[in-house]
Order: C-alpha cells, then structure tokens, then sequence
C-alpha cells in the first residue's frame, strides 16, 4: 500500500490538495482511502459530503472518513485512562473532572494516526492519503513513535520491574493508587502499536510527505522547518506543493505587489527544496469544493503524473562505506552546525535539533565502532565511523 500525508502550515489548502490527489489516485484505478487526522475536520467539506468515523463511499474506487478513535486503540488506552482518572480522583479531584483531566489532548490525533497502521496491515487498499492537522501538531505526533520507542526500550522494563517489588510497601505510604500489571501491559501494548506505525511511516517505499505552502514568508519559514524535522525523524519528503499561485495576467495594483511578493518566495524556494520535485497549483476563482472542483486541482497539480508515484526516491538516511571508514549521511536541512547536538549511549546515536531529539540505533557495522566527526554539508549530517579506535570517544 502507499501511504501519502499531507501537511503544511494552517490554512494553505493541505486539505483540498489532498482531497484532490485522492479522486484523481481513485480515477486511475487505485482503491483509495482518504482519511483526516486533524481533529477539525474539514475533509467533509472538501467533498461537500457529510462525514463521519464511518466509512463512507464517495465514488467508485473512493472512501472518506473523519476518523476519531480506533477500536484497539481504545482497548489500550482504556486502561490507562482508568488508571489516570483514578490517580487524579485520589488526589481529590471531582470524578468527572478527572475523566477530563487523564485525557490528554492530542489523544484522538495519536489514535487517527494508528489508522495507518491498521490499513497497511489490512492491505485491502492501494492507496491511503492523509490530511494531517497543521505542521506543528502534526510533527509532535509523529515524533510520538520515536519517544515511545524509547520508553518501550529504556523505561518501561526498570520501571516495571520495580514497580512489582515497590508496590506492596508503596501504595499504603503513598495514598494514591500505583499502577497494576494490568495497566503496564496495556502501556506496552499502545507502545508497540506506536513502533509498529512508525515502520509504516519510515519505509520511503510506502510513506510519503508532501509539504503544501504559499509564497509567504511565514508560510516558507515553516515549511523548511517541517522539512528539516521530518527528515531528521527519517520520514521522506517526495514533494512541495505550492498553492494559490496568482496568474501572469494581473492587471490591478493590489494583484501586481502581491505578485512581487510571490515571486521573491519562488527563488527561496526553489533553492530551499532542491532536489524535491515542486508542483505548481493556480488560485482558482472559485473555492475548491466538490469533486469536480477537486478534479480540476487534481489535474493542475500532477498534469499527467501519477499521483500516487514516488516524486523522489532520496532518501532521507543513508549509509555509505568510504575506504574503510562508514559514513551515516541524515539530511537535516536549513540547519547549521552551531545547532546539532551529537551524543553516542549503549549502540544510540542521538541528533538533537533544536527542541527535538533523535534516536538512531545504529545498525552492528556501526556500532562497534568509534564516532571519527561530524560534518554538516549541503543540508547533510554526515557523522563518520572509523575502524581504529580513537583517544577520546564522543
Ligand atoms: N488553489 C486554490 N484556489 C482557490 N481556493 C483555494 C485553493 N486552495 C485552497 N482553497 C480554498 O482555501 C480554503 C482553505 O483550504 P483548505 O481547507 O484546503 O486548507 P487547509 O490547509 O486544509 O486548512 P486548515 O489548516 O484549516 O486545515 C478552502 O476554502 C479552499 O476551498
Ligand atoms: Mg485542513
């Protein structure tokens, strides 16, 4: 199955974009899902259909829903929500209160997200397309994985395991209840639903990220900051979608200036995102709503192409052999030196990038051997492994 999200910054047209890459992946004869992890749905209008958790039949070949929660995805969490409400219950909080307050946001955006998961495993589509919420949500809920791989890996086993002997000699001290067996194995669960997601997202050969701005600069800076993020958690960006772009023939003022202005952000652009295949879409003089409409963006956006093709096949990890010296190449664009941070523990590397951090296992080859530098060269993170041991290790 092929798996495409699509996000950007708020309001650029993530939603008709990929609500038109659906129908026209649909037309070419893919069974196509098309389904929205933001929890302001829009999708629905998009299609000028009402949707719902409930999948539902647009056309041949299309389904569309407003997904809210996923069964086993409930199962897991409902453990740990009992558990929550209870803590926050004993600490005296009003019960219903405490229903609320164990329920974090950003819930519903991690169980959509488990979706991907069921439907690759499920494989009875070819094609699932994404309408994510706005880049800043959505980066934090795809660097979910990457934390519960840690949990899963680092905590969860010590704290388990001194959970069992403490919880006797505990729980009378403490006043509030500690969590049972019971509520650690549904933590384990929901952790490895997680890990088995981010597999999906970080295969290039089945997930892509298509970026959607506008020539704005608010619009840019954040989408080169999506870029940078998305490549450091190895998710692969095949395309830049730019939306609204104002036609040639303008003959008012007010047009022309922002014309200007849209042209300046096109260089930026295009050198920001070199290497990434850009598709242009016209601002239309009308909404994009109904399928018609999604079909004439649809046509805009890819001409002739496949929607559902892999724009680039770069990938954004690789290692390489140089002499006898392995180098791990990570694209971190639009970062400089001055703001990585390198630290090597047990086999891990970790990036650290401005607020995020990134824990690369390293595969054997690598791990046996010594850290030799760190370079950061046309928006690559190359970190050489060096045979001969080295004085001083990272
Ligand atoms: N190229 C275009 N020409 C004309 N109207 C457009 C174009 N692209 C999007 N629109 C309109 O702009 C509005 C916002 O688009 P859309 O909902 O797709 O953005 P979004 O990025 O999903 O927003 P949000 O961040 O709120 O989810 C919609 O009314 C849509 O019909
Ligand atoms: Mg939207």
């Amino acid at each position: 199955m092929r798996v495409i999200l699509f996000t950007g910054k708020g309001g650029v047209g993530k939603t008709s974009v990929a609500a038109a890459t659906a129908v026209r992946c649909a037309r070419a004869g893919y069974r196509t899902v098309v389904m929205s992890t933001d929890p302001a749905h829009s999708l629905g209008d998009s299609f000028d259909i009402e949707l719902g958790s409930d999948m539902t039949t647009i056309e041949d070949n299309l389904w569309a829903h407003e997904v809210s929660s996923l069964h086993e995805m409930q199962r897991h969490w409902e453990k740990l929500h009992e558990y929550a409400t209870e803590v926050f219950a004993a600490q005296g909080l009003d019960e219903v209160i405490a229903d609320e307050v164990a329920n974090p946001p950003g819930m519903d955006e991690i169980a959509s997200l488990m979706w991907i998961k069921h439907y690759a495993q499920r494989d009875d589509h070819d094609v699932l397309i994404v309408d994510c919420a706005p880049t800043g949500e959505t980066l934090q809920l795809l660097t979910f994985p990457d934390a519960a791989k840690w949990w899963l890996d680092k905590i969860y086993p010590w704290e388990r395991r001194a959970m069992r002997v403490a919880r006797p000699v505990l729980q009378p001290m403490m006043g509030i209840p500690l969590p049972s067996d019971e509520v650690y194995a549904s933590l384990k669960d929901l952790l490895l639903d997680l890990g088995g997601m981010r597999n999906v997202l970080t295969d290039p050969k089945t997930t892509s990220v298509r970026i959607v701005l506008n020539l704005e600069k608010m619009v840019v800076k954040e989408a080169k900051r999506a870029f940078s993020y998305l490549s450091l958690f190895g998710y692969a960006t095949d395309a830049v979608i730019v939306n609204r772009i104002l036609p040639d023939e303008l003959h008012d003022e007010l047009f022309r200036k922002w014309q200007r202005i849209h042209k300046r952000y096109e260089v930026e652009v295009e050198q920001s995102f070199a290497g990434i295949p850009i598709l242009n879409v016209p601002l239309f003089d009308r909404e994009v709503v109904g399928v018609k409409m999604l079909e004439r963006m649809a046509k805009e956006t890819y001409g002739d192409q496949d929607p559902a093709l892999r724009f680039t096949t770069a990938s954004p990890q690789r290692i390489d052999k140089e002499g006898t010296d392995y180098v791990l190449s990570l694209k971190v664009p639009f970062v400089d030196r001055s703001a990585v941070d390198l630290s090597r523990h047990n086999g891990e590397l970790y990036v650290t990038v401005g607020n995020y951090r990134r824990e690369i296992s390293l595969p054997r080859v690598l791990a046996k051997r010594d850290t030799a530098g760190a370079t950061i060269k046309d928006g690559e993170l190359r970190v050489r492994f060096t045979r001969a041991p080295v004085a001083k290790r990272q």
